[in-house]
């Protein structure tokens, strides 16, 4: 997927995206972010923040820094970010390839439905481990192939006409985590229908070991 084309897709999306994924998604994020159990003064890294509908799950002794490519999505975000008068949160228009983050800037980072909507997902994650410390948490909330063959194949035949619209099907998580330092620590199916993942990974760069 061309990352303009993208940007172009979700900012025409952006008027009607909550209407269309808010309420859909919505128990798998509130799931996600509760799940995390975030720390007084955490910081955390939210990439392809969308229309900011996660926001108002972080808590406010957090410090949530959260970025878009899309200038749509981010006028929605920043909208959210008033009426719920987020004061520890950050808007930032950036590329999550190429982030302009310092090394280890973040304890968490958290993706939510963005993998498998950006154009080059191998660069997104090489970023999301970089910026996050050794140890820390990459949080990727997401729908991944599917491991039963017939499946697989139906992900895979509509996968061009979905990159069209902005995101691709036939992604695997074993192929994101490939050739990575990533260490899964929780993998579970979530709703709607079970059909999305929740993985919690710790950052094992630089010899990181999950906690015991
Ligand atoms: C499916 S939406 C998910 C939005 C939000 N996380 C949610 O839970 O609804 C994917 C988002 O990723 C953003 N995106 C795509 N490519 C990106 C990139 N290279 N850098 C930053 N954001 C990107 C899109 O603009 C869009 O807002």
């Amino acid at each position: 997927m061309d990352p303009k084309k993208v940007e172009r897709a979700y900012s025409t999306y952006a008027a009607v995206y909550d209407h269309i994924f808010g309420r859909i998604f919505h128990e798998s994020r509130e799931a996600a972010v509760r799940r995390l159990r975030i720390n007084r003064g955490e910081r955390i890294l939210e990439v392809g923040v969308g229309t900011g509908i996660s926001l108002p799950l972080y808590p406010s002794d957090c410090r949530v820094v959260a970025i878009d490519l899309s200038a749509g999505m981010l006028e929605k975000a920043r909208g959210r970010m008033l009426k719920y008068q987020l004061m520890h949160v950050e808007l930032m228009r950036m590329d999550a390839s190429q982030m302009e983050f310092e090394d280890d800037s973040f304890d968490t980072v958290m993706a939510a439905y963005v993998v498998t909507a950006v154009s080059d997902y191998r660069k997104v994650v090489t970023e999301m481990i970089r910026v996050c410390r050794p140890g820390g948490r990459i949080i990727m909330l997401n729908h991944f192939s599917n491991g039963n063959k017939f499946i697989a194949a139906c992900e895979k035949a509509i996968s061009p006409l979905c990159q069209h619209l902005g995101f691709r099907t036939d992604l695997s998580l074993n192929h994101v985590l490939e050739g990575t330092s990533l260490l899964v620590a929780k993998s579970e199916k979530v709703n709607p229908m079970r059909f999305w993942h929740f993985v919690e990974c710790v950052n094992g760069k630089n010899g990181a070991a999950p906690p015991s």
